[in-house]
């Protein structure tokens, strides 16, 4: 059960066991020639120089880099179906509008719960042949009782049949389904879907889609509201489209994160702030619809603590890569190596709730990390669309074997 990695040219991390915002989310340790022990999937210890006495299993990384495992806070990974022709009609000038997500909804709804999971293991294990250890994914696209759990059913299904560490958000409130009065569906949300999701105990989070042309802050808060009655954690799609007010919503109710945020208000930003409310921004997302990238040195220089996720869906954002996104910080949102680092390790384990046990290399941590062909953490973003994962360990496994 015991391993241990040596010949780690550099060691990269952050500390800790939550978010770190302002100056400290730029703070990472780094150890050269070093090495870590891992005992029962855990991490033992973390030194440079020799390592001591070892008689298990040894990972000789040959002065390759070691960053803890990636975790992607925000994806619609679980779905059914294509949209190419609304990518190629955006390319050509179509504004997105989020309209497409009904066309999701129907193919969705259309296929099985085992469907949905062979479409979903292929696209997660491309994620964890890129350094991903751990995953968000959120429902929506059944918005009705039944096809919520059945999305939420194949997301726990995948958790137990990959080597990842799913996180499931119940996401009913992402659109309005056609065949029902807006009004009567946020009722059967409140009244109904809510109380049977935290029931089934098969989603961790609620999140709502509050923006323009989707659900109003007054909604919005309505079933966040009933979310965490029932013991769901809370996340908001917040100011994607337009400045909607999402920000400022998630700081009244101290969610545990708002994402997007390509709008976001100054007085968002000081109610993120104020909350310790994570700011997740998805810049793959920008990128690909040709909208203004989020405000990530605002928000770092108010406090609040960003993370980074890639946003993979069929619709505005058919990008699975988070390294990409990483380099997409770096060029475009002026991020720093060091901040870009925290933001898709122990920042993103933050917004999912999970930052006592993942997203740092440190002692009693789970030992999720991966050994990168380079030198230093840097050229994570730098070598652009390529990947330069060597090997990734999952709680001390080797689930991407090393390799040339
Ligand atoms: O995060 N904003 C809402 N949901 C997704 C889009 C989903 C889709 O287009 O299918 C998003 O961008
Ligand atoms: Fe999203």
């Amino acid at each position: 059960m015991d391993l241990l990695l040596r010949g780690i040219g550099e060691l990269a991390t952050p500390l800790g066991q939550g978010a770190r915002g302002g100056a400290a989310q730029g703070e990472i340790l780094t150890l050269r020639n070093a090495y870590v022990l891992v005992r029962d999937g855990r991490i033992a210890k973390v030194g440079e120089g020799t390592p001591p006495p070892f008689s298990g299993e040894v990972l000789d990384c040959e002065g390759r880099l070691v960053t803890p495992g990636l975790v992607d806070p925000h994806t619609h990974a679980v779905f059914a179906g294509k949209r190419v022709q609304e990518f190629l009609a955006r390319a050509w000038g179509e504004r997105y509008t989020g309209g497409g997500i009904l066309t999701t909804v129907s193919a969705t709804r259309s296929a099985s719960e085992e469907e949905l999971v062979r479409l979903a293991k292929p696209r997660l294990m491309a994620m964890l042949a890129q350094g991903v250890t751990t995953v968000e994914i959120k429902s929506g696209y059944g918005l009705t009782l039944q096809d919520e759990l059945k999305m939420l059913r194949a997301i726990r299904r995948l958790g137990e049949e990959l080597p990842l560490t799913l996180v499931p958000t119940f996401l009913g409130a992402h659109a309005f389904p056609p065949e029902l009065p807006r009004e009567k569906y946020i009722q059967i949300l409140v009244e109904e879907m809510i109380p049977k999701v935290a029931a089934s105990g098969l989603a961790k989070f609620c999140d709502v889609f509050c923006d323009r042309g989707f659900y109003t802050v007054e909604e919005a808060r309505r079933i966040l509201v009933a979310a965490r009655n029932f013991g769901l954690g809370i996340k908001i799609h917040a100011d994607e489209l337009s400045q909607a007010g999402g920000a400022e919503l998630a700081g009244e109710l101290s969610a545990v994160s708002a994402e997007h945020l390509l709008h976001v208000s100054a007085a968002g930003i000081r109610a993120l702030a104020r909350a310790g409310t994570v700011a997740v921004l998805l810049p793959g997302t920008a990128f690909v619809l040709d909208e203004p990238y989020p405000p990530a040195r605002k928000l770092i220089e108010a406090g609040v603590p960003v993370a980074l996720g890639t946003d993979f869906n069929p619709g505005s954002c058919p990008l699975a890569s988070l390294p990409f996104v990483l380099s997409l910080a770096v060029l475009k949102l002026k991020m720093s190596p060091e901040e870009v680092l925290t933001a898709a390790t122990l920042n993103a384990a933050a917004a999912l709730g999970l930052a006592q046990e993942l997203g740092t290399l440190e002692p009693g941590k789970r030992a999720d990390l991966v050994v990168w062909k380079a030198e230093t953490f840097a050229e994570i973003p730098y070598w652009m669309g390529q990947n330069l994962v060597w090997a990734v360990l999952k709680g001390g496994q080797a689930v991407v074997a090393p390799k040339a």
